[in-house]
């Protein structure tokens, strides 16, 4: 089938089925464009509690449609590709996590929405990019912590928040491997222009960005901002809404350390297409699925968090 009449099926089967179709700022261009809503991990979660939709399409990674689930337990979630992980997400295997928070039992469990639901069902309170620095000042300042899975942004959040949260040593495989070298030479050939970067990346890179935030905050500071060109330190997908909503606007996504190509994808989030996106909503698989009693559990901190936010 062309493109076109992807399109065309895709939007007659989510009104037939009233299914509704939710992306990351990570997705391919043509997915963001067929989306009903676009967002970060928090909006998708916000978005998700909102719907009225039978069927939720979250064209992202795994856990973003676990979270989905987890907050719809009675409505189908389905993802396009069912191999769409997340390396952070893996850097935190439940069992293991277990055994570090059972080594600190009087303190609070805050987890990254970027987990497993088995992960969050031992969380206290998930935060998402967005809200981790509103959520964490909520505790009082000599609140035992433990941070986890991701360390750059849990050192971020404890930079910001003069927390010293006990952190676990996960990563991003896309955030962690921008390279400095490549952004201090593309800063010198581009002077005018602002270096923005998620607080997944690490610290270095953190140490040379005019403005930190997620995906969103990114977002919204290249359209507040009266500059005309940004060094972008995150996914590169993020640039299709960036340059949609400032066509006057330059975006040079920072490489890899290894690149060949100038850009930096998360092989997960492009997994999805616009055909499997097609065929997910034809054929109503792959599914989402989570025991009851884990759901159960992994809500509570879930709802904690867009309480919190
Ligand atoms: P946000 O959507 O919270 O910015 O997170 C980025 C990310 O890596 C999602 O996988
Ligand atoms: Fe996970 Fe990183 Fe991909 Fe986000 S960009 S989904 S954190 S691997």
């Amino acid at each position: 089938m062309d493109k076109q009449n992807l399109i065309s099926e895709i939007n007659r089967l989510k009104k037939e089925k009233n299914a509704v179709v939710m992306a990351h700022y990570y997705q391919m261009g043509d997915i963001q464009d067929i989306a009903d809503f676009i967002g970060d991990s928090l909006a998708l979660a916000q978005q998700a509690t909102k719907t009225g939709a039978d069927i939720i399409v979250l064209c992202g990674v795994h856990f973003m449609g676990e979270t989905a689930k987890i907050l719809n337990p009675a409505k189908k979630v389905l993802i396009p590709d069912f191999e769409a992980g997340c390396s952070l997400a893996e850097s935190c295997p439940a069992g293991e996590f277990e055994k570090f928070v059972n080594t600190y039992p009087d303190y609070t469990v805050i987890s990254y929405v970027n987990t497993t639901a088995a992960v969050k069902a031992l969380t206290d309170v998930v935060v998402t990019s967005t809200n981790a620095k509103k959520i964490v000042d909520q505790f009082p300042e000599n609140a035992k912590l433990i941070f986890g899975p991701d360390r750059n942004l849990g050192d971020y959040i404890n930079s910001v928040t003069g927390r010293s949260m006990l952190l676990w040593d996960g990563a991003c495989h896309v955030h962690e491997q921008f390279s400095m070298e490549k952004l201090v030479k593309l800063k010198e050939e581009h002077p005018d222009a602002l270096i923005i970067a998620h607080p997944e990346c690490k610290k270095h890179v953190l140490l040379m960005a005019d403005f930190i935030g997620s995906t969103q905050a990114l977002l919204n500071f290249t359209v507040n901002s009266d500059k005309k060109k940004f060094l972008v330190a995150t996914e590169s997908g993020i640039l299709h809404q960036m340059q949609k909503k400032n066509p006057n606007k330059e975006f040079i996504p920072v490489p890899p350390d290894d690149s060949v190509c100038a850009c930096n994808e998360c092989n997960f989030m492009r997994l999805n297409t616009l055909e499997k996106l097609y065929n997910c909503l034809l054929n109503e698989n792959p599914e989402i699925l989570i025991d009851e009693k884990l759901q159960k559990k992994a809500v509570k901190p879930i709802l904690r968090m867009l309480d919190m936010s």
